[in-house]
Formats: C-alpha cells, sequence, structure tokens
C-alpha cells in the first residue's frame, strides 16, 4: 500500500474511536520493528521521528528508507515530525515528504504561535500534510510537581488556538509527560471531551509510556486518535542490547544483537498498538 496521508489515518481511528500507534523511531532496525508490527497486526500506524532523528540521520537517508520500507508494507502508515520548533526543519520534511508535522510553538508566547501556526498551516496544506499544534510544553516525568494536573492555559485559550490556526490534530497537556512516569498519572480527561466537542478535532495523546489500559480506552473513547508512544521504545531498544550484550559478553557479532533488539521493539509495538484496539483495522 502506498503512504496514506495522516489525517485519513486520524480520522477514520476518531470517527471509529480506536487509536492509532504513533511510535518514534531512532533508526533503520526501529523504523522496521515498528512497521511490521502493525503489518502483523493489520493495524494502521504513524511512525515518528523526532528532530535529533532527522539531524543525527539526515532527512534524505530517514525518507529513502521509509520509502523503501514502507513499499513492501500493506497497511496505511504514515511519516510524521514530532515537536518540532524549528521552522526550517518542518520546510525541509515537508518537502522531502513528510506526511504530518508537529509544529512545537509551546515556548513562545500564545499570540506569536498562533501566528507562526497558521503559516505552518498553509505550508503543510500546499504539501497534502496534516499538522499537529500545542500550546502547552510537555514536560518530562521527572520535572512534573506531585500534584501537577492539567496545563497552564485555559480551555478558552486553547479553543481559540484551534480555530483561528485550523490545525488538524490538538496535543492538550492533560497532566500527561514524556518518560517513564513513576505513579499512574492523575490525568484531565475532561479535558480531551470539552476540546473534541467544541472544535470537532481529534487529540493526540502524548507521553503515552506507562499510562493504564483503563487510561488509554478512556481517553482514546474521548476522541485520542493518536497515542504517541516514545519511551517504551527506546527502554526495549536499549535494555535487549544491554540484557543481550551480558549474555553474550564475548561474541561480537552485531547481526545477532539486532536480532533480538527488533524482537524486544516489535513485541512492544504489538502490545501498545493492540491496547489502542487497532488491530484488525487495516483498509
Ligand atoms: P513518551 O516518551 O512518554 O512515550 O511520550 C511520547 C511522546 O509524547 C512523543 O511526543
Amino acid at each position: 500500500m502506498p503512504v496514506v496521508p495522516t489525517q485519513q489515518i486520524v480520522e477514520e481511528a476518531f470517527r471509529e474511536r480506536y487509536g492509532v500507534a504513533a511510535i518514534n523511531v531512532v533508526n533503520d532496525l526501529t523504523m522496521e520493528a515498528v512497521l511490521s508490527a502493525a503489518e502483523e497486526l493489520r493495524a494502521p500506524i504513524i511512525v515518528q521521528t523526532s528532530v535529533k532523528t532527522v539531524k543525527s540521520i539526515g532527512a534524505d537517508v530517514l525518507i529513502a528508507m521509509w520509502r523503501a520500507m514502507v513499499d513492501r508494507t500493506s497497511v496505511p502508515a504514515a511519516l510524521h515530525l514530532d515537536h518540532c520548533p524549528e521552522r526550517e526543519v518542518i520546510s525541509l520534511c515537508l518537502e522531502k515528504g513528510w506526511n504530518s508535522v508537529l509544529f512545537d510553538g509551546s515556548k513562545l508566547s500564545v499570540e506569536e504561535n498562533k501566528r507562526q501556526t497558521i503559516e505552518v498551516v498553509a505550508e503543510a496544506r500546499r504539501h497534502g500534510a496534516l499538522v499537529e499544534g500545542e500550546i502547552e510544553a510537555f514536560k518530562r516525568v521527572e520535572e512534573m510537581a506531585d500534584d501537577e494536573q492539567a496545563g497552564e492555559q485555559g480551555l478558552e485559550t486553547a479553543l481559540d488556538f484551534i480555530r483561528s490556526t485550523q490545525v488538524d490534530v490538538y496535543a492538550p497537556a492533560i497532566g500527561n509527560a514524556h518518560g517513564m512516569y513513576t505513579t499512574t498519572p492523575k490525568l484531565d480527561n475532561q479535558r480531551v471531551t470539552d476540546i473534541v466537542e467544541a472544535t470537532g478535532i481529534p487529540v493526540a495523546l502524548h507521553g503515552g509510556t506507562g499510562m493504564t489500559a483503563d487510561q488509554f480506552s478512556d481517553l482514546i473513547a474521548r476522541g485520542c486518535a493518536k497515542v504517541n508512544i516514545s519511551t517504551a521504545l527506546k527502554i526495549a531498544f536499549i535494555q535487549s542490547g544491554y540484557d543481550y550484550v551480558t549474555a553474550h559478553p564475548t561474541e561480537y557479532d552485531p547481526p545477532k544483537l539486532f536480532v533480538a533488539q527488533r524482537a524486544a521493539v516489535l513485541e512492544m509495538a504489538k502490545e501498545h498498538i493492540s491496547r489502542f484496539g487497532a488491530q484488525g483495522r487495516a483498509w
């Protein structure tokens, strides 16, 4: 199946109330393992790259890898640029063929974020790409206060941002954070309902690693059609590599190490995809 626009993947999930796993990959091995997990489960998938990954591997190499791998994938798949505050990187990825971008203007004033997001939306439309927007920076787990919940901006500010920028997907802060939670996070699920009811657009759930099955299913039912997972992949990749090397301290055979890492990442991706109700949904 050719690449399917992120809009189509997310809209279908939003309509049918399941979640599409949007998993950050870090190299060829993890990209292949995530696509294979979706293929095995017959699920649509969003493969995400961070700005760091774009810079370390290079947009040309990444998109060539993506095209070669997605050509042999038969489920709907899209390539997304995660949290990007740098307009040049947004433009580069859109030109190269990424299907969607998250313009991260959360460090800007809301007014400036709005102004720039409007420009990004216009640019992305010329490439047929989707734009995700945010106004509240997601913290890392270790920066969150114990009783910290929803983001700092009021609902009306978020709604005004969505309406005036015309972003396709919105990423609200609901008490979620990037990294591994030390306890179950307290999430403001109602904020998702309020945004979905007022705007009719899907919500992206950030900080997915470590949320409970009940949190996922409730938030997906409320309209979180895109569910971001990054830390779980990093843990699977690094821990399996560490375990393998520890068990085979003198082997020095990289392909065998890669087999172990691929298996761990594939398993992690399958676990999340099926938890979000996306298996068997490929069209
Ligand atoms: P985690 O690293 O907590 O899974 O969050 C992923 C994410 O939201 C990427 O934007």
